[in-house]
């Protein structure tokens, strides 16, 4: 008996679970966080004028590199760059149950995280596509 109780003092947590024949589960939460940044709080108002974006700005940096991408919560938009000369820009609602804020990227798809839906990064897909015009840092989206 006191060897066992020696035992239990002594032996790491996990060991001691699994010599009692206790499951030791690992963290394994499916509550992952989106791989991109998000910037900004949440809106439910979509701009009406023209917004202009540095994207040379620390929050946007993201933008500078071509495939770079950020979900900007603060205006319910998701900015992809596409090239040298090319940045989109979709509004950030799902088209399915028009969640916003759980998106990463997948190839050349935005995927949705509450059901893993895939949208195209394409205009002609079921994103709502913004006319966005990159002139060196600075980003205009016309909604
Ligand atoms: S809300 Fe986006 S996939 Fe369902």
């Amino acid at each position: 008996m006191k060897n066992r109780r020696s035992f239990l003092k002594t032996a790491c947590k996990p060991l001691v679970l699994a010599a009692l024949s206790i499951p030791v589960l690992e963290a394994c939460s499916s509550e992952e966080t989106p791989n991109n940044p998000i910037i900004g709080s949440s809106t439910n108002e979509t701009p009406t004028e023209p917004l202009v974006i540095n994207i040379a700005d620390g929050l946007f940096a993201d933008l500078l590199s071509i495939g770079g991408w950020i979900n900007y919560t603060a205006k319910n938009l998701l900015l992809i760059r596409i090239s040298e000369a090319e940045v989109r820009a979709f509004d950030n609602s799902c088209p399915h149950q028009g969640n916003r804020d759980r998106w990463s990227l997948n190839g050349a798809k935005f995927e949705c995280g509450y059901h893993n839906n895939s949208y195209s990064t394409e205009c002609s897909g079921s994103l709502k596509c913004y006319t966005a015009t990159l002139e060196d840092t600075t980003l205009t989206v016309t909604f």
